[in-house]
């Protein structure tokens, strides 16, 4: 879990879609048990549990090419992070698993895109739908100051795609870790 834990400063969390997260001016993460971790906003102002579980999309000749290319959490330089929790719709996952990959992979090419931004941006998504949580997803990403106008690149492709029509709700948290 390294790196995915410890104090983070909260520099925005910005309410994109569906209901906010209130303000909070710092972000702990540790681990809670096998492959779950708990994000709290605050003084336990809210609380996010997630599991870091199996690949549901990503075909082998992906997996081998992300594997090849990603960073590790927790570099010294990447003292930028983004927790960016994501909930989706109803409709979305009444899909069959190959309508939701070929939305996902080669309508919305989000592997694809995303491997662009590797290995400047570490990741690690978490999933918590099947926790009851209020999200489906944590979403986690760690990267260096200069690397910060590439991430906002990042997501604003993302969001411009098929896939996120289906989003319902995204609250996006900026972190930032002193020196
Ligand atoms: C840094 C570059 C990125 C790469 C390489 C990447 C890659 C991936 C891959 C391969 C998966 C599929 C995992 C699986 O097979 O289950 C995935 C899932 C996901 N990613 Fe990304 N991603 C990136 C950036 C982002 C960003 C910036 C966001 C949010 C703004 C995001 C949100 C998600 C979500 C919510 C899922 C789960 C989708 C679902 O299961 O329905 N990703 N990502």
């Amino acid at each position: 879990m390294a790196g995915w834990s410890g104090n983070w400063r909260i520099a925005s969390i910005e309410t994109r879609r569906g209901a906010p997260l209130a303000a909070a001016d710092r972000l702990d993460v540790r681990p809670i048990g096998a492959g779950t971790v708990e994000a709290q906003g605050g003084a336990a102002v809210w609380t996010l549990a997630g599991t870091a579980s199996n690949v549901r999309y990503a075909e082998r000749r992906e997996i081998t090419e992300l594997r090849s290319r990603q960073a590790p959490l927790g570099r010294d330089e990447a003292r930028r992070a983004a927790l960016i929790p994501i909930r989706k719709s109803a409709a979305w996952w009444e899909l069959a698993q190959d309508e939701r990959r070929a939305i996902f992979e080669e309508t919305s090419h989000h592997t694809r895109i995303g491997m662009e931004y590797l290995p400047a941006v570490a990741l690690q998504l978490y999933h918590c739908r099947d926790l009851g949580e209020p999200f489906d997803f944590l979403t986690w990403f760690e990267y260096a100051a200069e690397d910060a106008a590439a991430f906002e690149d990042l997501v604003r492709r993302l969001r411009e795609t098929a896939e996120w029509t289906y989003v319902d709700r995204e609250v996006d948290i900026r972190l930032v870790r002193p020196a």
